[in-house]
């Protein structure tokens, strides 16, 4: 029973990861990537995403509460540090620290970035637009904190993908699986410029 409870939270865990919680960063990331096209093409589709019904719902059944199981039960995971030299080989047994070290600093960039835009919005200490996030960039200690966070967050999420497609049974042989690294890492280099190049448009 105990058993069958951690397999089903675990693979739980994994689908949470990819659905809805990485698609979230993907419409997140390509909302934000309007800034490049200037402030009132961003404001736009901010806007629009705030005038959707029940907004508060939907950010807590779509976002917030999948994060949170996935995060809580990733830091379980992530001290549990169970390596697999032996099955994946030295590659991916790097790969696989990487995939909980960055876990761990997406949780602490999250929340900072959740605290001082949506949180600041709810309580009505900002307004939630292209200026607000030109005040945030304005401080160079931030945007080297930014940077970390997007790579980190956009590293997870590819590299996640990769450790999904074994955790499914989707790519099982050594010829599949190299061929998603490859898929992974195209993955991590085009989401990636999105978020930066996204975010160097609030730097003036
Ligand atoms: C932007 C937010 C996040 C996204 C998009 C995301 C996505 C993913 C995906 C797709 C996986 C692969 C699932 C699998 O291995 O089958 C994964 C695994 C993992 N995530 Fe996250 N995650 C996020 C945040 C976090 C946070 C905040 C933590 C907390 C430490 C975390 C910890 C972990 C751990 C430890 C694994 C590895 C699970 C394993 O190897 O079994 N994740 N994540």
């Amino acid at each position: 029973m105990a058993k069958s409870h951690h397999f089903f939270n675990r693979k739980l865990h994994s689908l949470l990861g990819l659905f809805p919680v990485g698609l979230y960063l993907l419409v997140h990331l390509v909302t934000n990537y309007q800034a490049t096209r200037g402030e009132a093409a961003f404001n736009q589709a901010v806007a629009f995403l705030e005038s959707l019904p029940f907004l508060i719902v939907l950010e807590f059944v779509l976002i917030y509460l999948p994060l949170l199981f996935h995060a809580i039960l990733g830091i379980y995971i992530a001290f549990q540090a169970k390596h697999n030299v032996s099955s994946f080989g030295y590659f991916r047994n790097h790969m696989f620290l990487w995939q909980r070290l960055t876990g761990i600093i997406t949780l602490i960039f999250i929340s900072w970035h959740v605290w001082e835009t949506r949180i600041q919005y709810a309580l009505g200490a900002k307004e939630l637009n292209y200026q607000m996030m030109v005040d945030i960039l304005s401080n160079p200690a931030m945007v080297v904190f930014y940077t970390i966070g997007i790579l980190s967050a956009v590293f997870h999420f590819s590299n996640g993908i990769w450790s999904f497609l074994v955790h499914w049974g989707i790519t099982v042989g050594p010829r599949s699986q190299r061929a998603a690294t490859y898929l992974t890492m195209g993955i991590f280099v085009v989401v990636s410029f999105i978020g930066l190049r996204a975010m160097a448009a609030f730097i003036q």
